[in-house]
């Protein structure tokens, strides 16, 4: 398996997403803004993926400056963090790889060579982290799965998208490793294809079954080829469960609601929001509109100087969604007590 984030040593080692599937190109990057650029032109994408990222990017801000005193690089944390955290407002990811890391910094007594040590000390664990957390989620979703099973599934929540072995698309890979008969949909997730691009390349490189659909086939293909189930990941989830997620998933689960087939996200706790009580509060990201005037930025698909609306994400109510299968247990409705039992359990007191 390969590893689309990892860190070299020396520098954050990434696959550039921009260019699959046409050729599998690593990047080091080496410098905060390096990794800024990369996350804000999606070189480096899905929200967990973006909270790792962003964690080494903190790191290799902060090293190679003089300071003078601690107080001058808590100083410096601050404008390094709220910088990063403009990348990309909707992954909930980034912010909360970049809150841990400050806060625990600020409490960490020592110098400014101690701090940066510990910096990277956190961006290594948040990135084994996402790793044993997609293994769980996976194992937990596979359970799921019927030894044989058609499934659904919207935008890349899969190798690429995180440090692991991804979320929902994690549970396809450990169902299929453990001898289910799995074939996936795979919309193609306009307007900047992660699904044709990069669900359907991580799919051919594990040789799991794969059909490619445009997004409004969705409705249609769940009823003509007995599709069993959907799953989705996330970028943001409040406190009573709505969902914000890639842009199309909303209607994936209107969809899902109207055939009566279950509609599941997986995503690690890093992707809640505690502090929303429900998805109006999710800031939601707007592209720019060449995205949807464009295929894939090259070839021009309307009138020229359209008027045109490109949100990235969009939020799913609580209310159509079956469950959520996150590293320490499945969520069932209703997901503010679920979600506070989870949370309980894994803090407790
Ligand atoms: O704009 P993107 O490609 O970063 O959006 C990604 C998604 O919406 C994913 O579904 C989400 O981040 C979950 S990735 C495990």
């Amino acid at each position: 398996m390969f590893k689309s984030i990892d860190w070299t040593g020396d520098s954050l080692r990434i696959i550039d997403q921009t260019q699959i599937p046409e050729r599998l190109q690593f990047r080091d990057l080496v410098s905060l803004e390096e990794v800024y650029q990369a996350i804000k032109r999606l070189q480096v994408r899905g929200a967990p993926a973006i909270g790792v990222a962003a964690a080494f990017g903190l790191y290799l801000g902060l090293r190679h400056k003089p300071y003078a005193s601690r107080e001058e690089f808590l100083q410096d944390l601050e404008i390094q963090v709220q910088y990063l955290k403009g990348a990309r407002p909707t992954a909930v990811n980034l912010s909360w790889a970049l809150n841990k890391i400050q806060q625990h910094l600020k409490e960490h007594p020592g110098s400014p060579s101690e701090l940066l040590e510990e910096a990277l000390k956190m961006a290594q664990q948040i990135l084994e982290d996402d790793r044993s957390r997609c293994e769980a989620i996976a194992t937990r979703g596979a359970a799921l799965l019927p030894d044989e099973a058609v499934v659904i599934t919207h935008c890349n929540t899969g190798i690429l998208a995180t440090a692991g072995i991804g979320t929902a698309l994690g549970i396809v890979y450990k169902a299929f490793e453990q001898g289910k008969r799995i074939h996936v949909f795979v919309d193609e997730t306009r307007p900047i294809l992660q699904g044709a691009r990069l669900t359907m390349w991580e799919l051919q490189q594990a040789g799991i079954p794969a059909t490619l659909i445009t997004d409004n086939m969705a409705a249609y293909a769940i009823k003509e080829h007995r599709i069993a189930l959907a799953l989705v990941g996330a970028d943001r989830i409040a406190k009573n469960g709505d969902v914000a997620n890639k842009i199309g998933t909303f209607s994936l689960a209107i969809s899902c609601h109207y055939h009566r087939i279950p509609f599941y996200v997986a995503a690690p706790l890093s992707t809640f929001d505690f502090s929303i009580p429900d998805g109006s509060c999710i800031p939601i990201e707007q592209r720019d509109p060449v995205e949807v005037t464009h295929i894939w930025n090259k070839l021009p698909i309307t009138v020229r100087d359209a008027n045109c609306w490109n949100p990235a994400f969009d939020v799913t109510p609580a209310k159509l969604i079956t469950g959520i299968v996150t590293e320490h247990g499945i969520l069932s409705p209703p997901f503010e007590e679920s979600l506070e039992k989870i949370n309980n359990k894994v803090h407790p007191n």
